[in-house]
């Protein structure tokens, strides 16, 4: 039924295939021209994440004063980045719309030994939730070295209509836009550079696109102008679809608002990178995102052809994987501008 599944492993790039690539041309360390440099220690199979970050304690950067942010982290996949980069003594602020959910979860961490995961509630897709957030942080913690944007909403494929469309933007590209932009000037100046790590899906890629000069077009997106008139075209089209069958206008073809929202933020993606490549040492900042597999969260139990049967689910271990080790790369003037699955370059 068109779902994305374990995305095979021959669509997978290597590092120094895409230097010179289309997208992210600019955006990769110059000296590292292979796939061997990206590795964190020794293990990039995704099949377990314990153990799998630095075993040279030479290579790992930060410490209980490394302050990361977690959107949307009391429960899914945000729930495992969080309790992960904790258990590697980064001090955690999880984040959650409700905020006595939120306190509960953190009250539970705290039961189990977290004491280095502090709550602020938080609604990426409310512009004052976003400013109390970032004052709050500011004056508790001076800033932060590392945003993973994990926050995000898929409606059913029974709800298609323009408001469904709208809330998906919204929340999965406005929403994580915002977040990004209240935290940009927050971000610690540091030699080992600041992070931002964006929880997209395989299922925001370019292909599955119905028309190819759509694709095309959406490949070169490579300005907030550019990407903000697609989102105005996609919304049109969103309005004027009565039956919702989007892939009628070049889209995807289920779940074509998540679909969207996700290929956006893969172009923001980009585009942040390519701003902030020329920001000089010590005020670096690698961005980058991420497809975290095919996970039984809250999301995907929604419906289901979400998780057909005879799919290999990843783990909650395996989706951690990728996003924590890019939250945690050493500082060798790491990837940015990139899209990663289990550690690896895919295409866009
Ligand atoms: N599950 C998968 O198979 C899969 C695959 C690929 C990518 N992903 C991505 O992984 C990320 C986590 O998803 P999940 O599977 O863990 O889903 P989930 O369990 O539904 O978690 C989504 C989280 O986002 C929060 N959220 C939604 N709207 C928000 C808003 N406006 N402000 C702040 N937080 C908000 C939710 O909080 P509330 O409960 O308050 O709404 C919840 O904490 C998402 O970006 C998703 O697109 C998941």
């Amino acid at each position: 039924m068109g779902l994305p599944q374990n995305s095979p492993d021959e669509q997978q790039l290597q590092v120094g295939s895409l230097a010179n690539g289309k997208y992210n041309a600019g955006c990769l360390p110059q000296d590292s021209p292979d796939e061997q440099q990206l590795q964190v220690g020794s293990q990039a199979n995704g099949k377990s994440n314990a153990g799998c970050l630095p075993q040279d304690s030479s290579l790992k950067w930060w410490s209980k004063e490394t302050i990361a942010v977690v959107t949307g982290s009391y429960k899914g996949l945000g729930y495992g980045i969080a309790k992960e980069l904790a258990k590697q003594g980064v001090t955690v602020v999880l984040t959650a719309r409700d905020e006595e959910r939120g306190l509960d979860v953190q009250l539970d961490l705290f039961n189990k030994g977290f004491t280095n995961v502090v709550f602020h509630q938080l609604d990426i897709s409310h512009p004052k939730s976003v400013s109390r957030f970032s004052t709050w942080l500011n004056e508790k913690y001076g800033g932060l070295d590392i945003l993973v944007n994990n926050a995000a909403i898929l409606h059913v494929d029974t709800i298609r209509d323009y408001q469904a469309a709208k809330d998906c933007l919204d929340v999965n590209h406005y929403g994580t836009k915002r977040m990004i932009e209240a935290m940009l000037p927050l971000l610690k100046a540091s030699p080992e550079g600041a992070r931002i790590v964006n929880v997209s899906s395989e299922y925001g890629r370019l292909q599955w696109l119905t028309d190819e000069s759509l694709k095309e077009h959406c490949s070169a997106l490579s300005t907030e102008d550019q990407i903000d008139a697609l989102v105005q075209r996609f919304l049109k089209d969103a309005k004027e679809v009565e039956d919702g069958r989007m892939e009628k206008r070049g889209w995807a073809i289920e779940y074509p608002y998540y679909h969207f929202s996700k290929l956006c933020l893969n172009a923001y993606t980009r585009y942040l990178a390519a701003q902030l490549m020329n920001r000089p040492e010590g005020h670096k900042v690698f961005v980058n995102c991420l497809c975290p597999g095919l996970l039984r969260t809250d999301m995907t139990l929604q419906e289901e052809k979400l998780l057909p049967g005879g799919v290999t689910l990843a783990t909650m271990d395996e989706g951690v994987d990728t996003p924590v080790w890019l939250a945690l790369l050493p500082a060798a003037g790491g990837p940015s501008g990139l899209f990663f699955y289990k550690r690896k370059i895919m295409e866009f």
